[in-house]
């Protein structure tokens, strides 16, 4: 790890990092970022073991010319256009509908992406100098409070990152605005940065969203979480039985010796790496969820590291009791 003053040099030294598919943290005006290519599906892996979260959660993409967003959303309406024009560069995101070119691991399988223009001249100069998007989520361990010093950073998850750019002190010091422009109503996902009665004063009347916000200690309240629609049920490594007659999909960890009795067989990592089973993990479900399957069977993975996450995930896709309970109440992710 590196942690160097944030000069003309450095960020394109840290540029260098992003483009090979490393871990850069950055300030930004609100909270440090912790990023990856976001184009790059193992890179942006990489983000959620240095997190250390047994979850994978949509990442917000960073960008640093307004008109990038045509290229990572489908649909930016009119509110979505005054929204920018009047408060990018600056502490507010946006969710819209994503294109193919944004990989299902930034978004956790969305078919929404997040998008933020930082007005943080380091965090700009970064994703230019990058030639790419970059997703990043604050740069603090599941767990812990957003940084907002590269000390803190430091400190969190130090070892975890290729390179810290020291910018000083955030600005604003708190995340950024989430607004959800999806549906026909405008909805604040996040209070942050950004006060709702200045986006009102712009797109008019929006509402607050009460799943994940009324309880903000309890983890995991994203109420939009992609989960396939075809029945999932979780297996050990041995073949499932399947009845006669059913077409049924197997998500494997690893790759399959042995001609197995499966319509479709997805493999999250011929090698079994963590890594990139959890790269790949979002778009595998996708393209067995897409197969007109009867039931998808799931491999365990193993329980450690990325693994965790893509458990949780399995779980709740087999429509199981939300593991997350289990875990400590947190206050940042
Ligand atoms: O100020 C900020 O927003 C900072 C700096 C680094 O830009 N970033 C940040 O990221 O706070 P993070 O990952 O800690 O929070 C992003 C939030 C999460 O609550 C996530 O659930 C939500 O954005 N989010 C991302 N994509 C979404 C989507 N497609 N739909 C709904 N919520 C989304
Ligand atoms: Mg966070």
């Amino acid at each position: 790890m590196k942690l160097v003053r944030a000069t003309p040099q450095a960020i394109g030294e840290a540029a260098a990092v992003i483009r090979k598919g490393g871990l850069v943290a950055f300030p930004t005006e609100t909270v440090y970022g912790l990023g990856a290519d976001a184009m790059n599906s193992l890179a942006v892996a990489r983000i959620f073991e240095a997190k250390n979260r047994p979850r994978f959660d949509p990442l917000i993409v960073h960008i640093a010319d307004p008109s990038s967003i045509t290229k990572l959303c489908s649909v930016v309406d009119s509110r979505a256009a005054k929204l920018t024009e009047r408060f990018w560069p600056g502490p507010l995101t946006l969710v819209l509908p994503k294109t193919q070119v944004v990989p299902d691991v930034v978004t956790a399988g969305l078919a929404s992406v997040a998008v933020r223009m930082p007005s943080h001249t380091v965090a700009l100069e970064l994703i230019r100098q990058a030639g790419t998007p970059i997703a990043a989520p604050s740069a603090n361990p599941f767990g812990y409070l957003s940084p907002t010093t590269a000390q803190h950073v430091e400190e969190q998850i130090g070892e975890k990152v290729d390179f810290i750019l020291d910018g000083g002190k955030c600005t604003i010091g708190i995340e950024s605005t989430i607004i959800d422009l999806t549906g026909k109503e405008p909805v604040v996902l996040r209070p942050g940065g950004l006060a709702i009665e200045e986006i009102e004063k712009v797109i008019g009347k929006v509402t607050i969203s009460s799943a994940r916000w009324q309880r903000p200690l309890s983890p995991g309240q994203l109420p939009r979480h992609y989960s396939p629609r075809t029945p999932v049920k979780i297996v050990a490594d041995e073949p499932a039985e399947i009845i006669n007659g059913t077409r049924a999909g197997l998500l494997a960890f690893k790759s399959v010796k042995e001609k197995l009795p499966y319509e479709v067989v997805e493999v999250l990592s011929p090698a079994g790496d963590l890594r990139e089973a959890a790269a790949n993990f979002f778009s595998c479900l996708h393209r067995l969820d897409g197969a007109g399957l009867d039931i998808i069977y799931a491999e365990a993975v193993p329980d450690t590291g990325l693994g965790k996450a893509i458990m949780d995930r399995l779980h709740k896709a087999a429509g199981k009791r939300d593991t997350r309970q289990n875990l400590p109440k947190t206050i940042g992710d």
